[in-house]
């Protein structure tokens, strides 16, 4: 039986598309966009076409937009740029507790180095409230951070208001859009976002390219010195066929958007009712209607989530979970931590992540293998049969 895919937010396949109009731009046309000669300007041209559509989807200007080596970078060189840009200003910086590790860690490394970090928490469903951005606010506040949607549970973050608040106080505001670029309709200013990061693999493009939006007037202090390219904000020879593709991408987004959110929000809502319905002591993590139409995480109670992933995989169907049993730590994730679930709960977390090419075929599958998954995990688990005699 051909193997099911249920994990296109850790990545997504290319495009066919993508991968046509990427090929030339490897071979034929393979000059340096920063060089002079025509072999150059071919691709500095190619680039700069590229540019525009993305900034055009953004409602941005293309000098806004910087090409990075991926969503890590874009996270990195906001947090860490406008951080050591403002360091006169200030050293306070306010983010979530569940943000994505590539906004977590720069917060982390940057304590190091002396600043102050608030990581807000979030409500039962995973919404940060705009109302504790606004107290958490000081006189020293020179960034604040806060995730479009995430990646785990797929809630989203009421990022317009977060940065209405940080406008009015005239602070710089970056949101994570690695998850919703290309996935849901919005442009920088809808989402009053000074600094933006996307990243290309999560949109049927090809992996090791992202962006960073930064709006005119924000600064940033770059962290790789070098070169002049994208206006001395980011050195290094630019990754010509991975620019390309991520065009491309975002062109085959605009277009399929819309339908894709109709699909998706439908595929997901059956699945999470037929999970729902078949197994029983279940939980859906994250916002039941404010959340990404592709994302499905559930808590299964008495079952491990590595358990039923292994599971899963053995009998052809890729998922995640937010578990980590096997990891050095044990510590599940930080994300279902924060929105209160215990270590138990967490443990048996799994996430079921729809994209493009998912079918309702796909969703059928699911839910005929799932529940027995479960049953059989259950019935060698000691502790569900003790609880069933208690
Ligand atoms: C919300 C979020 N931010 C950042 C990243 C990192 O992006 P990249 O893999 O392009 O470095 C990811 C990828 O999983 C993500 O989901």
């Amino acid at each position: 039986m051909k193997p099911i895919y249920f994990d296109y937010a850790a990545t997504t396949p290319c495009d066919r598309e993508v991968v046509e109009a990427m090929l030339p731009y490897f071979y034929d046309r393979f000059g340096n966009p920063s060089s002079m000669h025509a072999f150059g300007q071919e691709t500095r041209g190619a680039v700069e076409q590229a540019r525009e559509t993305i900034a055009a989807f953004l409602g941005a200007a293309p000098s806004e937009v910087i090409f990075t080596g991926g969503g890590t970078e874009s996270n990195n060189t906001a947090v860490k740029g406008v951080a050591y840009a403002r360091r006169k200003k200030g050293n306070h910086i306010i983010t979530s507790r569940i943000e994505h590790h590539a906004v977590i860690e720069p917060c982390r490394f940057l304590e190091k180095e002396g600043f102050q970090v608030t990581y807000l928490p979030v409500d039962s469903d995973g919404l940060v409230d705009p109302g504790d951005v606004k107290k958490a606010i000081t006189d020293r506040t020179i960034l604040i951070s806060i995730m479009h949607a995430n990646n785990e549970i797929g809630t989203i973050q009421p990022v317009r208001e977060i940065g209405g608040i940080a406008r009015e106080r005239g602070i710089p505001f970056h949101t994570d859009a690695v998850q919703t670029f290309g996935h849901l309709p919005f442009t920088v200013d809808e989402l009053n976002a000074d600094l933006l990061s996307a990243s290309a693999h999560k949109l049927y493009g090809p992996k090791g390219v992202g962006l960073l939006y930064l709006r005119k007037g924000t600064r940033i202090t770059p962290f790789m010195h070098g070169g002049e390219q994208e206006g001395n904000r980011r050195a290094s020879t630019h990754n010509v066929p991975g620019i390309i593709g991520f065009g491309k991408a975002v062109e085959l987004a605009k277009r399929s958007m819309e339908e894709e959110i109709r699909n998706l929000t439908a595929l997901r809502d059956r699945l999470i009712r037929g999970i729902m319905e078949s197994i029983g002591e279940v939980k859906l993590n994250g916002h039941p209607h404010l959340r990404l139409p592709g994302n499905v995480n559930v808590s299964i109670a008495h079952v491990e989530g590595e358990g039923m992933l292994l599971s899963l995989d053995l009998l052809g169907i890729a998922s995640a979970t937010g578990s980590a049993c096997s990891s050095s730590s044990l510590e599940p994730s930080h994300v279902l931590m924060a929105i209160g679930l215990t270590h138990e709960t967490a443990h048996g977390s799994l996430r079921f992540s729809l994209g493009r090419p998912t079918t309702s075929s796909d969703i059928d599958r699911l839910l005929d293998v799932l529940p027995q998954v479960v049953k059989r995990l259950r019935s060698m688990s000691p502790l569900y049969q003790s609880r069933d005699k208690a």
